[in-house]
């Protein structure tokens, strides 16, 4: 091993990814990037109060607010291209509930797009994923999604229950929660059916990022605390293939 692998695993565990399946942590500790102290953070945060109701939602739910992007990264020039919009479809063998029609979801917005923290997590994560894997180029989709909880309705962060996003890594980075409780992602192996990972996005910045072809994943509803009317969890979703 070189030194200079060995000093990227010390600012970033992503690059564990070479040996596990899954990294979960802060953003400073798994992307090597105290997203917090960042000029361009709290414009990252406030993108998720524009953000457009989900009519996509086969169980009548209108707890989903959403909006939704493509890339392609390429390790030559380190670039990010945003790439047309066109409309998002799953095969119904990966969502039972919301798969097999064409959705046509809110487009980010030039002022997500530009946003330094966004670009920043997509390089890093293009960047280390197409070191492990030695790839030159990915597709990536974005997700920045808001689940709200109410008095009258729980949120389900994942509607259609154990999935495969159907790609090579994918990535949920925690915005913000506020008022809520539950949440807690779970990965199953793919192979043994057993779990190998359980915890909840907490903070602003915490990253779970896994190997999205040897685990299923789902994510537990969230409900409002006592003494609130309202509350959410923001989180972006990136995936790479
Ligand atoms: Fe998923």
């Amino acid at each position: 091993m070189s030194s200079t692998t060995l000093e990227k695993q010390s600012v970033a565990a992503i690059y564990n990814l070479e040996s596990q399946r899954f990294i979960a942590g802060s953003a400073s500790e798994v992307l090597g990037i105290d997203f917090l102290a960042h000029p361009d953070w709290k414009a990252f945060q406030a993108f998720f109060e524009e953000l457009e109701l989900d009519k996509y939602m086969m169980d009548g739910g209108i707890y989903r607010q959403r909006r939704f992007g493509r890339f392609k990264w390429f390790a030559d020039g380190n670039r990010l291209e945003q790439q047309p919009q066109t409309p998002y479809t799953q095969p119904l063998y990966f969502n039972p509930l919301n798969g097999g029609i064409e959705r046509h979801f809110a487009p980010l917005t030039d002022a997500i797009v530009n946003n330094r923290v966004v670009r920043e997590i997509l390089l890093k994560l293009a960047t280390a994923y197409g070191e492990l894997e030695d790839i030159q180029t990915w597709k990536i989709n974005a997700y920045f999604n808001r689940i709200i909880a109410t008095k009258d309705f729980s949120g389900q962060p994942v509607p259609e229950g154990k999935h495969r996003d159907g790609v090579k890594f994918s990535c949920l980075f925690m915005a913000n929660r506020l008022n809520v409780s539950g949440g807690s992602t779970t990965l199953t192996d793919i192979l043994y059916q057993k779990e190998v990972f359980t915890g909840t996005l907490e903070n602003p910045s915490d990253v779970l990022i896994f190997r999205d072809d040897t685990v299923i994943h789902d994510t537990s509803a969230i409900t409002v605390n006592e003494g609130f009317k309202e509350g959410y969890r923001d989180v972006l979703v990136i995936e790479f293939y």
